[in-house]
Order: structure tokens, then C-alpha cells, then sequence
């Protein structure tokens, strides 16, 4: 087993009808079992790369690509969408995109996927109750997709994807739809999935969530991939305005302190660093 499960190389694309690469040349690798994050402005490309990763691109959005995506080893151009469903799953950024449209109840929602792959009907069964009460969905698991909440349908849309047990998962702004303590639930799931072994790549717009989540970051802008590296090396990073990303308020109270002479400690990027900067601070 190698370290990279998935590898960026060279990757372009440009949709139909458009004139400028959405996706310039990038070239990025995620460790296998690694929590790699995906930050960046609005429109610098972070649902398009998404959609290429799990093979939407090119199989259902037409457009030109130059360069290659490899999955554990499979080429998602020589691959279709079905053969890469089997080892990467995609949470859309739009919960409502996720349903199938077909179910007729949640429970069948959730199952919608392990019916695809013959799963018996008793581990079926077993794996929607879990299921349902991991996302805090088993009140409605009878009710219409269509008759949820926003909230109610990130839910589902989460544990349509979570149920598949995917070796990848990626998920593309996935707490758009939920509270505050809704959002750190789900960070909570996603990071004992991880913590399983499963690759996660996720998509957010929460900088300090993303400084206290991630392995490895990488900031997209204008299409291209402009930096890549540990939260630390990305959130210190004096151009990272320039690219659209604030970093977390932490690094701003650390500049702070420092220029006031209250510490020379290094950048605090989380909150517990930041408390514990600011701890020493009073004492000295
Ligand atoms: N299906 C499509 N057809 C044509 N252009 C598209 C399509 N989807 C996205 N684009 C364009 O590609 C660019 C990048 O869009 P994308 O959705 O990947 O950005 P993003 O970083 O996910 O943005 P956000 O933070 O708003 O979710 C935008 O200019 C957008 O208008
Ligand atoms: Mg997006």
C-alpha cells in the first residue's frame, strides 16, 4: 500500500461553452488516511475539483481536461463513475443535489446505495438504523425526503454517502445547512471516520475549524493550486489574503500579542493554543 491514495497531476479543465480554465494546472497528492482540506474563495474552483475527483468530471459535465486524476491507482478517465463509487464518496455541496428523487422515505434514501450493490436485506436493515441514529435522522426515517428540512436533508445527504463506507470520502461543504452545534457534530463523525482510516477530503469555509481538523491544506485561487502544506505553514502565511482566505481570528490575536510584547511564543492557529498564549501573556 502506498502513501498517495490520490494524486492530482497537471489537472485543467474548462466547462462547455466557457472560455477560462476553471481548474489551472494542479498538481496535488493526499496521503492515504490523512484529513486534507480544500480552502479558498468563492469560485477559485473547489466544487469543480471535487466533481473531478470522484470522476463527475469528465463522465457527466462535458468540457476540456488536460492532465490526470489517479484514485488508488485508477485513472478516473479510463474509469466510470460506478467503479469509482466503489472507493470514493462525494457529499454535494447542495444537500438537495444528493437525493435520489426516486425513494419515497428516507429509510429507502439511505438504502438507495446498498440496493445498487446487493447488500442482503437484514445487513441493509442494521446498517439504516445505525445509520439514522449517527445523524440524528431515526424521527424521520419514514417521512418523504422531499418533506425535510434543510438541515434534515444535509443529514440524509450525509448518511447516503457515510452508509457506502467509502476508503475516500469527500465532502464538499457539508454543514452549510445545519447550526453551529449541528456542524461540529458532523465534524465530530467525520473525524472518527477518519480516524478509521478513511481518507477524507473536505471542503470549508470555517478557517478555524479547518486549523484544528486538518493534516494538510491546500488553497485554490483563481483555479490554480497556490500553496499546499500543514495548516501551521498555510494560516502564517503573509499572501494568504491576497488569495480571498482570512486567516483564523486566533493568528490575528497571536500578531497582536506579539507586536505588543506579550509573547514570542510561535503563531497560535487553534483556540487551545491561542488560550494557552494568552495564559502566559497575563502571567508574565
Ligand atoms: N456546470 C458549470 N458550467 C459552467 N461553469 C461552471 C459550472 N459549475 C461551476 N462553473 C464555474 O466554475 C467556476 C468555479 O466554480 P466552483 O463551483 O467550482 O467554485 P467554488 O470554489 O466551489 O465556489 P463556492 O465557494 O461558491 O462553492 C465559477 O466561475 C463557476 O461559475
Ligand atoms: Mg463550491
Amino acid at each position: 500500500m502506498g502513501k498517495t491514495i490520490l494524486e492530482v497531476k497537471d489537472f485543467s479543465f474548462t466547462y462547455n461553452q466557457a472560455i477560462n480554465k476553471v481548474l489551472d494546472h494542479v498538481n496535488f497528492r493526499v496521503d492515504r488516511g490523512s484529513f486534507f482540506c480544500i480552502i479558498g474563495a468563492n469560485g477559485s474552483g473547489k466544487s469543480t475539483l471535487c466533481n473531478s475527483l470522484v470522476g463527475l468530471i469528465p463522465h457527466y459535465f462535458s468540457g476540456e481536461m488536460e492532465g490526470g486524476i489517479r484514485v488508488d491507482g485508477m485513472d478516473v478517465r479510463k474509469s466510470s463513475i460506478g467503479e469509482l463509487s466503489q472507493k470514493i464518496g462525494l457529499v454535494f455541496q447542495n444537500p438537495f443535489n444528493q437525493l435520489s428523487y426516486t425513494a419515497g422515505t428516507v429509510a429507502e434514501e439511505l438504502a438507495y446505495g446498498l440496493g445498487n450493490r446487493g447488500v442482503p436485506g437484514k445487513v441493509m436493515q442494521e446498517k439504516i438504523e445505525h445509520m439514522a441514529q449517527l445523524m440524528r435522522i431515526d424521527d424521520v426515517l419514514s417521512k418523504n425526503p422531499t418533506e425535510l428540512s434543510g438541515g434534515q436533508v444535509q443529514r440524509v445527504a450525509l448518511g447516503s454517502v457515510f452508509i457506502l463506507d467509502p476508503e475516500i470520502l469527500v465532502l464538499d461543504e457539508c454543514t452549510t445547512q445545519l447550526d453551529p452545534l449541528g456542524a461540529e457534530e458532523i465534524f465530530e463523525i467525520v473525524k472518527k471516520i477518519n480516524g478509521s482510516g478513511v481518507t477524507v477530503i473536505v471542503v470549508d469555509h470555517d478557517m478555524e475549524r479547518v486549523a484544528s481538523y486538518a493534516d494538510e491544506v491546500l488553497v485554490l485561487s483563481g483555479g490554480r493550486a497556490v500553496k499546499i502544506g500543514s495548516p501551521r505553514s498555510v494560516f502564517t502565511d503573509p499572501e494568504l489574503e491576497q488569495y480571498g482566505v482570512n486567516p483564523p481570528e486566533y493568528v490575528k490575536i497571536s500578531d497582536m500579542l506579539r507586536k505588543k510584547g506579550y509573547t514570542n511564543r510561535e503563531t497560535a492557529i487553534t483556540e487551545d493554543q491561542s488560550i494557552q498564549m494568552v495564559k502566559e501573556a497575563l502571567k508574565g
